[in-house]
Formats: structure tokens, sequence, C-alpha cells
């Protein structure tokens, strides 16, 4: 496939530099506003390298990437809600061009699912994001595998950041700005980490779910969000004394989204550790299907990109 690539931060990046691993061809890689920076860094030069034909545009507008010759798109640029441009904007352009799409935005997924799958019925391109929900963990495709009307409701902790704060501060007895600040400093938290705290990113991955569960229908209206910002450490201790803790846990199904910290068994499997995340999907024939592992970061988001890229037909 020859890929072009919308987002040049960590996952944009790391897909360019990963692409080849896969078999893959790297066309194009622009920023979603401005030419990418001239130090994009060596490992998007050596991708573009590896083209298979064409001009690369390694410092292209958006508008050149539409240019080149292409098979998919990857949208990598940052998430935004409502209307969720630029993102949704570069999918429909791709896909009135008969191209397929593979988001890493959620954006798009959470905010408009159902616009997004009538312009890909329209298309010749498919439309495919594994990497807005679980990082480098197979949620969608074992959905997939399942077949969505097999699968009753998705639970589990998506987000890494807020996973931290929490295990630090029941670990450490450290207060929350206080390791809020450690994750930041860490690179785990966003420079800007309300929507890690205040339960935003986690509710847009089960809103992705609900809208895989049942075919659309949901946006992060829909949600019932609470974040973890109100979490003293004093319940983290009342807690533990009772074999306890507390994690912020989502449950998507096809009736609805909530996200929330609730009271998890301290040595049970939803009580992951650290950055980590955990995906519980119920059955209705098969029980309870558990997942966990890196739910962020560049290169295992790029690998679940890679993943669909290989499924695109
Ligand atoms: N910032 C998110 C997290 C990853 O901490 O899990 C991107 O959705």
């Amino acid at each position: 496939m020859k890929l072009a690539i919308l987002g040049a931060g960590a996952v944009g990046r790391s897909v360019a530099d990963l692409a080849g691993e896969y078999g893959h061809d790297v066309v194009a890689l622009a920023d979603s506003k401005s030419a990418v920076a001239d130090d994009a860094g060596i490992d998007v030069e050596r991708a573009l390298e590896r083209k298979a034909g064409g001009e690369p545009v390694g410092s292209g507008a958006p508008e050149d990437v539409f240019e080149t010759d292409y098979d998919a798109l990857v949208e990598a640029t940052p998430t935004t809600l409502d209307d969720a441009k630029p993102g949704f904007s570069h999918a429909r352009r791709a896909l009135e061009a008969d191209r397929h799409v593979v988001l890493a935005n959620k954006g798009p997924v959470a905010e408009r699912y159902d616009e997004l799958r009538a312009l890909e019925s329209d298309s010749a391109g498919s439309v495919r994001f594994e990497a807005t929900v679980g990082g480098a963990i197979p949620v969608l495709s074992t959905i997939e595998d399942e077949t969505p009307q097999a699968v009753t409701a998705v639970r589990g902790v998506l987000n890494g950041t807020a996973n931290f704060i929490l295990t630090r501060m029941a670990a450490e007895g450290l207060d929350y700005e206080h390791v809020l600040a450690e994750a930041q400093d860490l690179g785990v938290a966003e420079a800007d980490p309300t929507f890690d705290v205040d339960g935003t990113d986690a509710a847009l991955k089960f809103v992705i779910l609900s809208n895989v569960l049942a075919d659309g229908g949901f946006s992060l209206s829909d949600a019932a969000v609470d974040g973890i910002q109100n979490v003293p450490g004093s319940a983290l201790d009342l807690a533990a004394e009772d074999g306890r803790t507390i994690r912020l846990i989502g449950e998507a199904t096809r009736e609805g989204v909530r996200v929330g910290p609730r009271l998890v068994p301290e040595n049970g499997a939803l009580a992951v550790s650290g950055t980590r995340n955990i995906v519980q999907i119920e059955t209705r024939h098969a029980g309870s299907l558990h997942s966990s592992g890196r739910g962020a970061g560049g290169p295992e988001t790029a690998t679940a990109v890679l993943s669909d890229v290989g499924r695109l037909e």
C-alpha cells in the first residue's frame, strides 16, 4: 500500500518509520496545518526514502498530500470534538477520491460516525480505526472477529494517564497535583492533560465502541462522564483497607456509554498498574475476553494503524 500520512506527531512519525517493516511505502507526510518542520527527524526521512515511486512530500501541506498517488490516507492529526475538523474533512476528501482511510484521530469516529459510514458506503475505499481505541491492544479487530452482534458490552481502562495517576497515588500516598506533574515530566500525560483526567479521552474511546456495537448513533454528548480530578487520596486509602482500589472505568453497550472512577478489587483484572490499559469484551456465546497492554505511545499506536492497513481490501 502507498500511504499518505496527515499528522506529524508521535503517531504519524512512527507510522512513517515502521511502514517499511510492514511492507508499505510512505509517499507523503504532512502536518495538519502547515509544512512538517525541517527537524522532522531521521526516521521520517528514512521512511520517505523507502517510497516506491513518485516524489515524496516530506514537507508539504495537506493540499500536497492529496495530490500524491496514494492508496490509503492515515489520518493522525490531533483529536478535535464536535465537528471533528480538520480530521473529518481529510477523511471525506480521501473517501470521495475512492481512497482508503485509516484513522488514529478519535474525533471523526466518535463525533461523526454515521456520516463517516455514509461516505464509506459511497466510496470504493474503506474506513478503519483500530488505533483510536487502546493503542497497541487489538480491541476493534477482536470485536470484528467475534462480529459486533455477538458482543454485548466492552468495559475497562482506556486512559493510561489517569491510570498512572491513580496507581501512584495509591501506592505512594502522593497527592493528585504531585503525580499529575510527574506524569507530565515523564511525557505520559499531555501538556494539557484535561481530557485525560476529566474522562473525555476515555469516553471518546467508549463512544467509538458503542458506535461499533450499535452501528452508529452515539457521540460524546450521549456519554455519562466523570473524571478523576476529585478523587482524594483518602478515598484510595479507605478502599485499600477493604482490599480494593479505584480505577477510571468505562463501559460501552448498545444502550449507552459511562465513564467514571469505580471501586475495583485490588488484585482483580481491572486494577492494571501504571499506564497500562485493559479491555474486557463480553460476548453472547464465548464469555469474557480480556486483553491488556500499552494503550498509548507513538510506536504502539502505529502498530494498530499498520495492522489496519494490512486488513484493507
Ligand atoms: N493520552 C491517552 C492516554 C492516549 O493517556 O491513554 C491517547 O488517547
